[in-house]
């Protein structure tokens, strides 16, 4: 990056100059990191529409153009030719296994799939209807009290550590969190499994009987699980940002970043959209459920549709649109009645003015919601296996804010606008 721009900001008639930073594509940023020394104010941007609060080389979007590309590589090509891990592996490492590198990978990772056994005891503790994120949040937070021997943050090693612990062990905690709910025993993983199908197997398999992997349902988790698993700067890997730049341990990190992905405008909305769905239950009353969504004094919104940054389509959407397709053909539930009115939904909506011109389309998670459905997965899970997913994402940037030399503290200003310095009246005076 070179600063041979430069920004001036006028500020009561003086005019301050700022370095431009230039990115490798996308907008360049003005470096106001000098701003309040030089002009004793800040800037003010809640909901960070205009500030990036990081340098990082992970993942690119453009909005605009509907383009999201992991370490360069555009998503389209990752999902259609490439398999989770190998995805996992790029993410953190920069570049895309060889099959020697790839075998290795694999090995790593699966010697990490059991959980302590004390780990396990802990599901207990929970209510048997507790929400899976709910005992996500606790059980990945709770991992930082088992690996003391890898604690030194400052060692890449240790890092790296972490890194295998969490992406092994959170489809382990996921399919357990499942079980739980569901009053059934925990079933271990399979190695000999690629990471989506062992998933399943945990899901779907019991001591009493074997589980075989549909391929075709394996793959499209699998797809799910790649345009899940970075998106920039999002709400929640802001938030592992913020946590981790204190020095907090990496799966408290996590955690911070599953509890900030449970919100319905984020990693929720999938359960939104197929519990919105079932309160449309039929195609004759989408009209009015689009009817409230346009209201203004109706904080109704249709799930599944609109995105802070992709303003003409969501490119993941069109892969998990497809994807959604092949599994319904699989199943044969594309009369499902459910389904149909999903798909109904999605025709009437792309075809109204109200969202045409506001730019809401079908986002990844309308579909991947569908998707998830049709494996049979229920719908209080969706948030928890976006949660697997977007892990390594997390790992990443974590790791990524970590290794910068002028790494801080994440610390930002506000406006004020409470009461200035008062007295207080003594008691049998107020
Ligand atoms: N239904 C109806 N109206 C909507 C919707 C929607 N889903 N989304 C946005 N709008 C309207 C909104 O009311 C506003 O109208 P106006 O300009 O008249 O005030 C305008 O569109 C812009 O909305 P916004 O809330 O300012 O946009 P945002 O960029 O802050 O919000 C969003 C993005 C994703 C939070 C929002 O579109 C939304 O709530 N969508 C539904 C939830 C959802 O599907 N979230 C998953 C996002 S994809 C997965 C992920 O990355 O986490």
């Amino acid at each position: 990056m070179s600063n041979e721009r430069a920004a001036n900001i006028t500020v009561d008639g003086k005019s301050v100059e700022f370095p431009v930073l230039r990115g490798a594509v996308g907008p360049d940023v003005i470096d106001i990191r000098s701003l309040y020394a030089k002009t004793g104010m800040f800037t003010f941007d809640p909901g960070f529409l205009s500030t990036a609060a990081c340098r990082s080389a992970i993942t690119f979007v453009d909005g605009k153009a509907g383009t999201l590309l992991y370490r360069g590589y555009p998503i389209e090509q990752l999902a259609y030719q490439c398999d989770y891990l190998e995805v996992c592996y790029l993410i953190l490492k920069g570049e895309l296994p060889n099959a020697t590198q790839k075998q290795a990978w694999i090995k790593e990772i699966s010697d990490h799939t059991m959980v302590h056994e004390q780990l396990s005891r802990l599901f207990t503790g929970f209510r048997r209807d507790a929400h899976p994120m709910a005992v996500l949040v606790g059980v990945v937070g709770a991992l930082s009290a088992f690996y003391h021997d890898a604690m030194d943050f400052s060692d890449q090693a240790h890092r790296d550590q972490s890194a295998d612990r969490l992406l092994a062990k959170i489809p382990s905690i996921v399919a357990m969190a499942y079980k739980y709910s569901v009053g059934l025993p925990f079933v271990r993983a399979r190695n000999d499994l690629d990471y989506a199908a062992n998933f399943l197997h945990m899901m779907f398999a019991t001591p009493c009987e074997e589980y075989v992997p549909n391929p075709v349902l394996a793959r499209a988790l699998d797809r799910i699980l790649i345009v899940h698993a970075d998106h920039e700067q999002g709400a929640s890997t802001s938030t592992v940002r913020l946590a981790g730049s204190s020095g907090a341990n990496p799966f408290a990190c996590i955690a911070s970043g599953m509890a900030c992905l449970w919100g319905p405008a984020h990693g929720g909305a999938s359960e939104a959209v197929l519990n919105m769905l079932e309160e449309i239950r039929d195609a004759s009353r989408i009209g009015k459920y689009l009817a409230r969504a346009k209201d203004k004094n109706d904080s109704f919104r249709l799930e599944g549709f609109g995105h802070r940054v992709y303003k003409s389509f969501d490119p993941r959407g069109k892969i998990m649109r497809e994807t959604c397709h092949e599994v319904l053909n699989e199943l044969g539930l594309h009369d499902d009645p459910l389904f149909k009115l999903a798909l109904d939904l999605e025709r009437i909506a792309l075809e109204d003015d109200f969202f045409v011109s506001k730019g809401l389309y079908p986002n990844v998670d309308f579909y991947s919601g569908i998707v998830k459905r049709a494996l049979g997965i229920p719908n209080e899970m969706f948030t928890a296996i976006f949660a697997m997913a977007r892990t390594v994402g997390w790992i990443a940037h974590w790791n990524e804010m970590i290794g910068e030399a002028d790494q801080k503290i994440g610390r930002p200003r506000q406006l004020f606008v409470g009461s200035p310095r008062r007295d207080v009246v003594p008691r049998d005076k107020r």
